[in-house]
């Protein structure tokens, strides 16, 4: 037995909160504990109730600071790392200028390796503890992923991106070499350890229908894989997706026309939808990605939470590095707070916790796993400190509330907020 007791303010969700007083949505003890052995959560409760339980176990005590599940990125580019914060340009002149000849330098297993490192290191510090990445078009940068996140016992997910179009040479596959690099990376990652493989057409500009083909072949044969890519982000890319596939009805139609729509699609941005498209994501249950920093940074537009949710879609939130500007869950949330004022939806700190905790394991398919603070899930969690800088202490005096804490952390907190994460029941930072 090596059990772990770990203390603290724990706050997890059961269910999303449908307002501020919705009490029943969420459980919270002030001084409560988690038994953690062997990469899992044994038992959650009061702290007193747990230590009789495990009188011998070491303990840590995180009083006054609160424990939440770890946080879940639904979409983001591992190599783009070096691409945030590239001035000046819109979605289709941002990839041409900045992002593709980046990408161009995963080719090589060393730069990856480096820069898979750097990528997780964030996560850590960011109390990330599962991401949905995607690597470049080469075999060797998804190895690289998939490599670091096993060494760090993570619950990660990634694909190399298909793309054999629109892109610029040493960033292309085929419809054939995507298929079998793809095929081969499923067989040698998917479901080992704890790493799960998202089949990865990038979208439907950089990819020949052909190769949207091989992709709907490669979700027949592996339906228990993700299937991610981009939908509807920029109007530059819906008229061109509209020229490249003349036939579709609309730009969905391009993905569902070949198969790829399942609850394990995972439709990054999803913004400009029209009606029709909205009904078959609803006939499909796929899952749009609520992308805040990066569709104010790249001016692509305002995403409809409320709009969808009252069809009964899950949309997930996430990241988008490195369109997104930052590695933080809590900024995307203070970002995705003030784009749904635009909106006029107003997003409470209690259904913005349960968004990138359970809500994202939801859309996931993960609930049973990750996302709650349960026995027999995953022992991943965080340590916030919502008092991490002067600013926030200072604006700290004056809250009362659990939820008045949590806005605080939304809407000023960033990684230096993020005290401790756990993988599997170990400290990371
Ligand atoms: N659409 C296709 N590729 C990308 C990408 O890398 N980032 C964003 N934001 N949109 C995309
Ligand atoms: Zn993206």
């Amino acid at each position: 037995m090596s059990q772990t007791l770990i203390r603290g303010r724990l706050l997890t969700f059961v269910n999303e909160p449908q307002g501020p007083d919705d009490l029943g949505a969420y459980r919270y003890l002030e001084d409560g504990a988690l038994l953690v052995d062997q990469g899992l959560i044994q038992a959650v409760d009061d702290y007193v109730a747990l230590k009789a339980i495990a009188p011998t176990a070491p303990e840590v005590d995180h009083r006054p600071n609160l424990i939440l599940p770890g946080f879940i990125d639904t979409h983001l580019h591992f190599p783009q790392v070096q691409v945030i914060a590239s001035w000046g340009a819109q979605l289709l002149d941002w990839l041409n200028t900045y992002t593709f000849p980046e990408e161009t330098r995963f080719a090589d297993p060393q730069h990856a390796a480096r820069m898979a490192t750097a990528f997780f290191d964030s996560l850590m510090a960011n109390g990330t503890t599962t991401a949905v990445a995607y690597c470049s078009v080469h075999a060797a940068s998804a190895e690289a992923f998939f490599a670091e996140a096993e060494r760090r016992n993570l619950r990660m997910i990634g694909g190399k991106v298909m793309m054999d179009r629109n892109a610029p040479d040493g960033l292309r596959d085929t419809p054939q070499t995507g298929y079998d690099d793809t095929k081969a990376l499923i067989e040698r990652w998917h479901g080992r350890g704890r790493g799960l493989y998202a089949i990865s057409p990038r979208f439907a500009i950089t990819s020949t229908p052909e190769q949207l083909e091989a992709a709907g072949a490669l979700v027949a044969e592996h339906p228990d894989c993700y299937m991610q890519t981009h939908l509807s982000e920029n109007m530059d890319e819906i008229a061109f997706t509209a020229e490249l596939y003349p036939d579709a009805r609309d730009y969905l139609d391009v993905y569902e026309r070949f198969g790829l729509l399942s609850d394990k699609a995972l439709l990054g941005h999803a913004i400009h939808l029209k009606p029709r498209e909205i009904d078959a994501l609803v006939e499909f249950d796929a899952r749009p990605v609520f992308c805040p920093t990066s569709n104010l940074f790249l001016g692509s537009g305002l995403f409809d939470h409320q709009g969808l949710q009252e069809r009964g879609l899950t949309n997930a939130i996430a990241t988008d590095i490195g369109g997104g500007t930052s590695f933080s869950m809590l900024q995307t949330l203070n970002e995705g707070y003030k784009i749904l004022q635009l909106r006029k939806q107003r997003l409470h700190p209690l259904a913005a916790f349960y968004w990138i905790t359970r809500g994202n394991a939801k859309a996931l398919g993960l609930e049973s796993k990750i996302g709650s603070l349960e026995p027999g899930h995953e022992a991943d969690f965080v340590v916030l400190d919502a008092h991490a800088t002067p600013a926030m202490a200072l604006r700290s005096e004056r809250a009362e509330t659990l939820s008045e804490e949590l806005f605080i952390l939304q809407i000023m907190g960033d990684d230096r907020a993020i005290h401790q994460t756990y993988v599997a029941g170990q400290p990371q930072k």
